[in-house]
């Protein structure tokens, strides 16, 4: 995965953007857009706001492409008190939480709050999500076969690991809440395998066909 960070101060607060995880979600130009605007050179302006204002805005962001340090407050970003899984639409599956994205050696990839993992195949930034899927008008619905995730009372408050296998599917490790406006929530500690290739025919799980179709990743 690569990393492309431009960093923005204030007095208040640092802010680091990461162009190659950014998909133009637009939550932080909706949120806030007297500090952020593509309009403007540059992009972001962080003295224009308060410094938790921004920091609000920040942890919305669902890819993780922004992060902030704090200079004149104790404030860190913390991981959402549960782990949670967003399916979108067309597009890739977003993660909240305490995340470790891991290689399929077992390697650490990445540690964040915030993560947004392609699952049409076609990023060339995987396993992070590019918006390729809109350049290969890659359909999938935001749905899911709940009886493949048993459900759990609640939910253990530990660490998701996303496992990347090599050339298939991630693997989930630790409990989670899937969520979709057609699933509502759903909360489950199974270890399901999530389609990279794009072609499962059991969208979001791996039914396989990465080998068929001999997927790269
Ligand atoms: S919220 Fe994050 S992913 Fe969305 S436009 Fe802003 S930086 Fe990019
Ligand atoms: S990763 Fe797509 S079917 Fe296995």
């Amino acid at each position: 995965m690569r990393k492309k960070i431009y960093t923005y101060e204030s007095d208040e607060i640092k802010v680091t953007y990461d162009l190659n995880r950014c998909i133009h979600a637009r939550e932080c130009v909706q949120g806030l857009n007297k500090v952020f605007d593509p309009q403007k050179r540059p992009w972001i302006q962080p003295e224009n706001a308060r410094g938790d204002e921004i920091a609000d805005v920040i942890e919305t962001c669902p890819t993780g492409a922004l992060h902030y340090e704090m200079k004149t407050s104790d404030r860190v970003e913390k991981s959402s008190s549960k782990n949670r899984i967003q399916l979108t639409q067309d597009g890739p599956v977003y993660f909240f939480g305490d995340l470790e994205v891991r290689n399929h050696e077992g390697s650490t990839v990445l540690k964040d709050t915030r993560f947004a993992l392609c699952r049409c195949g076609a990023s060339t930034n995987k396993p992070a999500c590019d918006n390729s899927h809109e350049k290969i008008e890659w359909k999938a619905g935001a749905d899911a076969d709940k009886s493949k995730m048993p459900e759990i009372e609640e939910e253990k408050h530990d660490k998701l690991i996303i496992k990347l296998m090599k050339n298939g599917p991630a693997i989930l490790e630790g409990s989670y809440t899937m969520e979709s406006a057609s699933i509502g929530e759903h909360t489950s500690d199974k270890g399901v395998a999530l389609c990279r290739c794009g072609a499962s025919s059991t969208k979001p799980f791996c039914d396989g066909t990465h080998k068929e179709i001999g997927f790269e990743g």
